[in-house]
């Protein structure tokens, strides 16, 4: 008896193992189909997607929609290239394409409303609800100049993991038109000359980090802009711009990037203008 107990043990050892593994499996393979058909619902959602014409009349402007495309970042998440790159595991997508693909209005559409032509809808790792008041004439240059560069493979060097839909499916990653607010869209961007173009530039260059009211967000590392900006002076400010480096010459963790990438291909009336806008402002709590 006890000889036989000794010799059945391994194999019921084995059977329970075998059992427990293929529960195990069945419970991964169940989680990962529920998590794909949660995020198949939420990114096969379909929105009114009627893009109204843009309103200014005229060319885009090539060497403009460059720059642009740089100061406001589009170059920072969508690869130098801008055919798309890896960002934080999640793969951008060829914005070069999608301006060929897309009318202007199209583009402006997805842009600021986070919904393709299609209806449907971009996640919120596409800063669509901080974009969402680019003028018309910036998003005509930066569509143009897009659609105006040469075909080229998509940039491919995201991991092939389902990192969006994981993202997606517990709620991490919202879709922009559950999260938009409607707002007034200038026309025409507002020049430096013009006291428009303080708050209109901080709010599609700085508040997608630096928070809404430009105070800082929570949970993020971004610092409140009326707080250290007045730090800098104009001088000062101008070569944290250009360089990247702080009043004490160092190295930010992700600001020194955002200045080089970003802000350097600010032009000099953009940054005084932008400065002593900072400056103006007072700080929270005051
Ligand atoms: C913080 C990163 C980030 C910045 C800055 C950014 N994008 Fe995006 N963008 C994304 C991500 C991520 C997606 C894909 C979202 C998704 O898959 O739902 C996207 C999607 C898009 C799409 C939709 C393309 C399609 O057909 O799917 C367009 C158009 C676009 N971006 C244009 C721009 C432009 C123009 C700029 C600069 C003004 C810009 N983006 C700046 C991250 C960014
Ligand atoms: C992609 C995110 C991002 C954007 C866009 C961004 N910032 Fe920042 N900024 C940060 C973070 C994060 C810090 C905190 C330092 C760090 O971690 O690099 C910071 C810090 C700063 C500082 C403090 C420097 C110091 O001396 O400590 C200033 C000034 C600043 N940003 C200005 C701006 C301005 C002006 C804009 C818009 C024109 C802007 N930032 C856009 C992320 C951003």
């Amino acid at each position: 008896m006890a000889e036989a107990e000794q010799a059945g043990l391994p194999r019921r050892v084995l059977r329970w193992t075998l059992i427990a593994g293929a529960v195990a499996l069945a419970a991964v393979l169940v989680a990962f189909a529920t998590l794909w058909s949660i995020s198949e619902e939420q990114l096969s959602r379909k929105f009114p997607a009627d893009p109204p014409a843009l309103r200014v009349a005229g060319k885009a402007n090539l060497a403009e929609g460059e720059r642009l495309a740089q100061v406001l970042g589009c170059t920072s998440c969508h690869g130098k290239e801008l055919t798309g790159t890896d960002f934080y595991g999640i793969q951008t997508p060829n914005i070069r394409r999608a301006a060929k693909a897309y009318d202007a209005a199209g583009f402006a559409f997805a842009v600021r409303h986070g919904i393709r032509p299609d209806g449907t809808a971009l996640t919120w790792n596409m800063p669509s609800d901080f974009l969402s008041v680019m003028a018309d004439d910036q998003i005509r240059d930066i569509h143009g100049w897009l659609a105006s560069l040469p075909e080229v493979p998509d940039d491919q060097s995201a991991t092939r993991m389902p990192v969006k839909r994981l993202g997606v499916a517990v709620g991490q990653l919202l879709l922009i038109p559950d999260v938009w607010r409607p707002e007034p869209v200038p026309v025409v961007a507002p020049k430096p000359e013009d006291p428009a173009f303080g708050p209109y530039f901080a709010r599609v260059a700085c508040a997608e980090c630096h928070g809404f009211d430009l105070n800082g967000m929570i949970g993020g590392d971004a610092p409140s802009l009326p707080v250290v900006a007045k730090a800098y002076d104009l001088a000062a400010f101008r070569t944290f711009v250009k360089t990247g480096k702080n009043l004490g010459g160092q190295e930010l963790p992700m600001m020194s990037g955002v200045a080089r990438w970003r802000l350097s291909h600010m032009s000099d009336a953009e940054i005084e203008a932008l400065h002593s806008f900072l400056t103006s402002l007072p700080n929270p709590g005051e």
